[in-house]
């Protein structure tokens, strides 16, 4: 639609068989939702993957090794000292054979000793000699969730690559009510798969948004001035359909709030259609509000017609003045939410690139800014483009490039800079 706010949501492919042939190590670590890690074995096998459980001792005290052993199919390995299990698969062997290591439930005292690479028993050793993708499923008391020192050892880890899931909110095991629950299986599968998705490896984009909610905005807005007429722009969308796709390749779940555009909705993200600026602030303050990530790509028409005509008049041989009020600043807006996710503003200029992009990275509460020169052949309505993005203290260029390898970088640095935020 455009104006009725209607909203899609592409479909991804699902069902059985999706991880046939793949390597899941799976480690578990001492917790009540240690139970829940038997059933994640279960799905895994239903999807068609091997796998191999290494449990902590603590783990063991909560589930039985033969639960996981019958349910995997193979024994469990727990102790980097057991020589029999050694001579069947050592455990550098058994850290090049996973194609995906998945911690679940990781416990504040396994996240604690992985950020800081520690190597005392069999499941940190494994996950310091693997180089599989590592998706940590963190599940413990609300209050050691929010603890400092477990915010900085998921930034830290983060930052490295590893994708940390957020645990959901809701009654825990102590009698506690907040967020520390392990976070559904279809939850973890969908991360496995979005890990080991073809092309999302090493170099690539790995799933460093998985379990985020951003909001993308992207395409130009229509200002009517009558039932036929509009002050519009030449975004074609391009740019923030990327970011889009680059952020849900990336883990995360994406709403795109998009202006009148010609491109189709990418799979797997909620599209919400708009045409005007007031509508596009509406639609994406409400998607903002609780979201961790913020990207403004959108050409938001800076003006709107005082009055908007009815009907088609006719034309004035005369002539006609235009009186225009400014439209609201929708990314400032969303910055100054209370609490508020990390903002990325984009910049089209013509000239004086980081001067504008600087002040309006502060003039605007921004995070980080990403701007990039326009003309009638550059930045709008092209397949490539180039980026210099702001932020505090620092600096990146991307491109030029094709956008969707632009959106690709630019998710990437925005990922290790929001792990940072969380981080410091
Ligand atoms: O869509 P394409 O054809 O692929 O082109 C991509 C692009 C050139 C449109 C894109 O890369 C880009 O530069 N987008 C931002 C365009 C813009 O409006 O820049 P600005 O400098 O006027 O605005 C700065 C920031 O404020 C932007 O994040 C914009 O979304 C936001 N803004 C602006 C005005 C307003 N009323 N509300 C806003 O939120």
């Amino acid at each position: 639609m455009y104006g009725d706010g209607r909203v899609t949501t592409g479909e991804e492919g699902s069902g059985r068989g999706r991880l046939v042939g793949r390597r899941v190590l799976l480690v578990v670590s001492g917790g009540i939702a240690a139970y829940k890690a038997a059933e994640l074995v279960r799905r895994f096998r239903g999807e068609g993957a091997e796998v191999r459980v290494v449990a902590t001792a603590g783990a063991l005290r909560f589930v039985g090794a033969a639960t996981f052993q019958a349910l995997s199919g193979n024994r469990v390995r727990h102790d980097l000292w057991d020589e029999e299990a050694e001579a069947a698969m050592g455990h550098i062997e058994l850290a090049r054979w996973a194609e995906v290591v998945v911690a679940a439930p990781a416990s504040a005292h396994l996240l604690a000793r992985l950020a800081h690479g520690l190597a005392d028993d069999l499941p940190t050793t494994l996950v310091l000699a693997t180089e599989a993708p590592l998706l940590l499923v963190p599940a413990m008391n609300r209050v050691m969730w929010a603890h400092p020192a477990t915010r900085a050892n998921v930034a830290l880890l983060r930052a490295r690559g590893a994708v940390v899931l957020e645990p959901e909110e809701g009654e825990q095991a102590c009698g506690e009510s907040g967020p520390g629950r392990l976070p559904e299986t279809p939850i973890v599968v969908g991360a496995v798969l979005s890990l080991l998705r073809p092309g999302s490896g090493k170099d690539a984009l790995p799933a460093v948004l998985a379990g985020r909610r951003v909001v993308v905005t992207a395409g130009p807005t229509r200002e009517p001035l009558d039932a036929v007429r509009y002050i519009g722009n030449r975004s074609s969308g391009r740019m923030g359909y990327a970011v889009a796709r680059a952020a849900r390749r990336a883990g995360a779940e994406v709403v795109l709030v998009s202006g009148p555009v010609a491109l189709d909705s990418p799979a797997g993200v909620r599209a919400i259609r708009v045409e005007t600026a007031l509508e596009m602030r509406e639609a994406a303050l409400a998607a903002a509000r609780g979201a961790d990530l913020f990207v403004a790509v959108a050409a938001v028409a800076d003006y709107r017609p005082a009055r908007r005509e009815t009907g088609k008049p006719a034309k004035d041989p005369k002539g006609a003045l235009l009186a225009l009020v400014p439209n609201p600043d929708v990314v400032a807006e969303v910055a100054r939410l209370d609490p508020r996710p990390f903002v990325v503003g984009f910049a089209a200029e013509t000239g004086d690139l980081e001067e504008h992009c600087r002040s309006k990275l502060e003039r605007k509460g921004l995070d980080m800014i990403a701007g990039n020169l326009v003309g009638p052949d550059r930045g709008f309505d092209t397949e490539e483009n180039a980026l210099h993005v702001f932020w505090r203290g620092g600096e990146a260029r991307l491109g030029p490039a094709p956008k969707d390898e632009l959106a690709r970088r630019l998710v990437a640095l925005v990922a290790r800079r929001l792990a940072g935020e969380e981080g410091s």
